[in-house]
């Protein structure tokens, strides 16, 4: 499905601006990096991550599997995924005026580290959850209901010009990679699990599916 193939493309280029984010913020707490690149940061984080890649799945992909494929949208994984959304829009907000300030002050710079340190954990293990569940079993589940396509849509000029400065900045600031940021593949890994969601099995199997895995068990 290309809309699938097209979120998942745009996934491997937020991945690598957030851990160029770390890097910036990094050198910025020791005076380093260039204060005016943390407007570009917000930018394409508000801009090319939110408005357009979050909102084409909320708007588009969720949107259908609740309509036409007949799932939850207020729990499971698209209500705990949209939570998530949600929350890291709220860290957005609040790294704002930091990393727009062409001065942060010193009483403010450990804040900024710890946002920055959420906000990246929080996206990249959310992206995870997207490319190891979400799509493989949306997909699935959408070509059940004969939906095989879906349709995308062309940035904005906007959300162009923050694709631009997203891989400006990822050449400027190196990704850093952070051992500490527990990624990995599959609901267990998922920031989500346990909290506001039970799980792929619980949330979104049916009769069918148990009954197909329990004859698949005993035949082993
Ligand atoms: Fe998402
Ligand atoms: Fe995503």
């Amino acid at each position: 499905m290309q809309l699938i193939e097209d979120l998942r493309a745009e996934h491997d280029l937020i991945e690598q601006v957030l851990g160029s984010l770390r890097t910036f913020v990094t050198a910025r707490l020791t005076e380093g990096g260039d204060p005016a690149d943390g407007p570009r940061f917000m930018a394409f984080f508000r801009r090319y991550a939110g408005d357009f890649h979050h909102a084409k799945e909320e708007d588009i992909l969720f949107r259908a599997l609740v309509e036409k494929a007949e799932l939850p949208a207020d729990r499971g994984p698209l209500g705990a995924l949209t939570g998530e959304h949600r929350r890291m829009g709220g860290l957005l907000d609040a790294m704002a005026p930091l990393l727009e300030a062409p001065l942060i002050p010193a009483e403010d710079r450990a804040r900024l580290r710890a946002l920055a340190v959420d906000y990246s954990h929080a996206l990249w293990r959310h992206i995870d959850a997207e490319n190891s569940v979400l799509f493989p079993e949306g997909q699935e589940r959408l070509r059940r209901f004969h939906v095989r396509e879906l349709p995308s849509r062309p940035m904005t000029e906007a959300e162009a010009e923050a694709h631009r400065d997203g891989l400006a900045l990822v050449a400027a600031y190196p990704p850093l990679y952070d051992p500490e940021a527990h990624r990995g593949d599959g609901c267990v890994a998922c920031p989500s699990y346990g909290t506001t969601c039970d799980g792929l099995e619980v949330e979104w199997w049916t009769d069918l599916e148990w009954e197909d895995f329990e004859d698949r068990m005993s035949s082993d």
